[in-house]
């Protein structure tokens, strides 16, 4: 299986989502590729926002050695499943999307398109997302079993 991650700069929300969901990938010994990408192209190059990797390094996941990338048409072929952490970066991917078959592999991260709330302007915010985000790459894990 082969995921990608995405939200809108890939410095705060993806980058956590594409740790987690390795780390719980290596733990249940699957052999999957896993990514992430934001729909902007701020933070190209960019290392995780410093909250992320911290709260990441808490629960001993390093995310610090991500660059930020800019979600591209091309990750449609690459990638089997589309995961987006917000209502903003879904219609951002599904724009992209050139036919059913893309759109088909674009899913909000959470259940019941619910969103995962941008971090940004807000540091108390960093370790409920990493909740959020964690339990979500749980169920999708487990449904693979
Ligand atoms: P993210 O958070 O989408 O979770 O990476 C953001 C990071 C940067 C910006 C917005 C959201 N920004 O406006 O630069």
């Amino acid at each position: 299986m082969k995921i990608l991650m995405v939200c809108l700069g890939n410095i705060c929300r993806s980058p956590l989502a594409e740790g987690v969901m390795r780390h719980l990938a290596a733990e249940h010994h699957l052999d999957w590729t896993i990514d992430s990408a934001g729909t902007g192209n701020w933070h190209i190059g960019d290392k995780p926002d410093h909250r992320s990797i911290r709260i990441a390094k808490s629960h001993n996941i390093d995310i610090s050695s991500h660059r930020g990338q800019q979600f591209t048409v091309a990750d449609f072929d690459q990638f089997d499943r589309i995961y987006v952490m917000d209502r903003s970066n879904f219609n951002n991917v599904i724009h992209l999307a050139r036919h059913e078959a893309d759109r088909q592999k674009v899913h909000f991260l959470l259940e019941n398109e619910k969103e995962v709330p941008d971090p940004w302007y807000d540091d108390a915010l960093f370790a409920p997302v990493y909740n959020l985000i964690y339990e979500a790459c749980e169920k999708i894990v487990n449904n693979e079993q």
